[in-house]
């Protein structure tokens, strides 16, 4: 993670096990530019001299995801108005206990103090739950196209966004 102050965790006060996250970055061009910088020769790397060899299978999968991504995930132009971008994800036996909702207004709080304008989220045609989630909470769909990233032919991709002024 490059950005570890733009993190939330949320943790069973019982158990002290981790049972959501939300990260994420307020200038999504510079995270990519930094991805591609440092963790793409890494990944080639690896999957040249190691995978490659060990487990082909993965390597081809890995391979064809990148491809994908290069193509299809072409920027949108939504970088001036909506330069933040975050992930959320919750356990599955503590979703619908309210937490994501504080996992991302704590989100949104801190990135609104940086001045900030806007967010936005991408997400699939598939993930039903989490578009009516982000609606719920005010983000809007700004753009749908088609994409075999995940593999699967008919699954669209999704991006939402939400002005924080
Ligand atoms: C999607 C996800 C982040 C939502 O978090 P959650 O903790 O389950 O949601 P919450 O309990 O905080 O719900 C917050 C509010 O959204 C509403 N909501 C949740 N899902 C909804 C849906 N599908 N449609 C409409 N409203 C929904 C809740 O009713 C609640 O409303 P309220 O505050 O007015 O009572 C979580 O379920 C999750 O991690 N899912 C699997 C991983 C995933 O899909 N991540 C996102 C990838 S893009």
């Amino acid at each position: 993670m490059f950005e570890t102050n733009h993190c939330f965790i949320a943790e069973d006060t019982e158990t002290s096990k981790v049972i959501g996250y939300i990260f994420g970055t307020t200038d999504t061009v510079a995270l990519e530019k930094k991805f591609i910088r440092t963790m793409v020769p890494k990944i080639i790397l690896h999957l040249s001299i190691h995978t490659l060899w060990h487990d082909l299978p993965s390597a081809i999968l890995v391979g064809k995801y990148f491809l994908n991504m290069i193509v299809q995930f072409a920027p949108v132009g939504l970088d001036h108005k909506y330069p933040a971008h975050f992930h959320i994800n919750i356990l599955p036996g503590h979703q619908g206990e309210g937490i994501g909702k504080k996992l991302l207004s704590a989100f949104e709080t801190m990135i609104r103090s940086e001045r900030i304008q806007g967010m936005h989220i991408t997400t699939t045609s598939a993930n039903k739950d989490a578009i009516g989630f982000y609606k719920h909470l005010g983000y809007n769909v700004v753009m749908k196209a088609g994409t075999t990233i995940w593999g699967k032919s008919d699954v669209e991709r999704i991006i939402m966004v939400k002005s924080l002024s």
